[in-house]
């Protein structure tokens, strides 16, 4: 195909896929589908509903939006990025990947290409989605079209490690579609590509990333969990052992999230089909996990610490989503805490300033308010950059009493002397 031809089709516009549409639209004409259209709607308004980019990156892009999979008949170039969740019983739920393969399928002509974005475990894309692309379309594989896959780098809130200055690795099930592949990526990715050697190591490649930290992070948690019982503050021997050449820099943490928490259950699942029950990333995944009941459990005996009944006390948790200066609160481990809390009998009032008070109530039941009136105990659960300016005077004038300050990302430690502190 030559360049001049190409017509993307970018499937599934969100965190993911919207950044990498538009980026390709300022170089090829590009048909964006997605299923929602509310989003669309906003999208169309030149503005991305999850606030992650400006206005000004929608200027220059020949770009159309649409939920109407016909208008995806003119694309030869199909980009898929949609959700790659797990079901309540930590499996992958692969029904919006399914859907989209069915959806390109439905669309796909001979000689077309379909590159996946989602995060899947290795084999997903050839044993999963290529039979529904061809079942679909009635084409042989893969004769009558190519496959791709390219892992998403992207870091939502990060201002320096963007989509197009991080190397991203691409796959395709041919050298010649390789080579298609990354010099389709290439155009837009100024620090290059990686060619990987098959599309399954790439698929790997990209769940061991998540997987490497959720381990780490577990770690580090674990260790908070033995210096909490030790009167040791964790920070404080990190700090120590970072001056060490070769020890890793990992934090404890709550870990939420579309990835993270979730990705390396794609790698156990495959592990398990393949007759191997893997121990460590397990291990990893049940102790950051449970890490936010730990959390509620330290409020409760630093409210009853201050001689406050339970019942009658009153929580301030700020910071819902799942991680610093971003508004997605999907599987916010903060979230875990507030409903503990509460089954505890603890008053919680909720504050963010970048969470949206309608998603919040629609997926969990919550609202967001402003601070008001006194609190037993205030957490400080994300790492805010608005919250990094604040003091011991701001948390104390909050506090009924002595009041509690359980700051779980260690913003203020060696800064509270009057109130009750802890740290994980
Ligand atoms: N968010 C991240 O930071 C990040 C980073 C790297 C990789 N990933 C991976 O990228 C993939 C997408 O994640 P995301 O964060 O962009 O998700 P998202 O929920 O922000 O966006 C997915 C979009 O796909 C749409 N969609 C769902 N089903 C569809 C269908 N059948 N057809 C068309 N559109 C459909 C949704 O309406 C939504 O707009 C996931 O596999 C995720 O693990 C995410």
């Amino acid at each position: 195909m030559r360049k001049d031809e190409i017509v993307i089709g970018a499937v599934g516009l969100g965190y993911v896929g919207l950044p990498i549409a538009l980026e390709l639209a300022k170089k090829f004409p590009v048909i964006g589908f997605d299923i929602n259209e509310e989003k669309l709607d906003v999208m169309r308004s030149g503005k991305d509903p999850n606030d992650e980019l400006s206005s000004a990156d929608f200027l220059g892009c020949d770009i159309t939006f649409t939920s109407d999979s016909n208008d995806l008949k003119s694309a030869n170039v199909y980009i898929v990025a949609v959700p790659t969740p797990v079901t309540r019983f930590n499996v992958p739920d692969l029904n919006p990947l399914q859907a989209a393969s069915k959806t390109v399928g439905s669309v796909l002509s001979d000689g077309d290409y379909v590159i996946y974005e989602s995060t899947v475990y290795p084999g997903c894309t050839e044993e999963d989605c290529v039979p529904i692309l061809s079942e679909e379309s009635g084409l042989t594989y893969p004769e009558q079209f190519h496959v791709g896959y390219s892992p998403e780098r992207i870091n939502p809130g990060d201002k320096v490690h963007t989509l197009t200055n991080t190397v991203k690795v691409v796959s395709a099930d041919s050298a010649e579609a390789l080579s298609f592949v990354a010099e389709l990526y290439e155009s837009i990715i100024t620090a290059g590509v990686h060619r990987a050697t098959s599309i399954r190591v790439a698929e790997a490649c990209k769940i061991i990333e998540n997987t490497q930290r959720d381990v780490n992070i577990a770690l580090m948690n674990e260790l908070s969990l033995i210096f909490d019982r030790a009167g040791i503050n964790t920070s404080d021997v990190l700090e120590a052992a970072g001056t060490k050449w070769n020890f890793l820099k990992f934090y404890p943490g709550l870990v939420g999230g579309h990835c993270i928490g979730v990705d390396p259950y794609y790698l156990t699942h495959k592990s398990i089909e393949l007759g191997y029950t893997p121990e460590m990333i397990l291990t990893g995944r049940k102790i950051n996990d449970n890490l936010s009941k730990h959390v509620a459990k330290k409020a409760v005996l630093m409210i009853s610490d201050q001689g406050v009944p339970i019942n009658k006390s009153r929580a301030l948790v700020m910071g819902i989503t799942f991680k610093e200066d971003v508004s997605d609160i999907r599987n916010s481990k903060v979230v875990d805490v507030v409903k503990e809390l509460e089954s505890y009998g603890v008053e919680v009032d909720i504050t963010d300033p970048h969470a949206d008070s309608s998603s919040l109530h629609r997926s969990y039941g919550l609202e967001l308010k402003e601070p008001s009136g006194k609190y037993d105990c205030i957490l400080l659960a994300v790492k805010h950059e608005s919250y990094l300016a604040l003091d011991e005077s701001y948390f104390k004038h909050l506090s009924r009493g002595q009041g509690a300050l359980m700051d779980i990302k260690s913003l203020y430690t060696g800064k509270i002397s009057d109130m009750l502190y802890w740290t994980l």
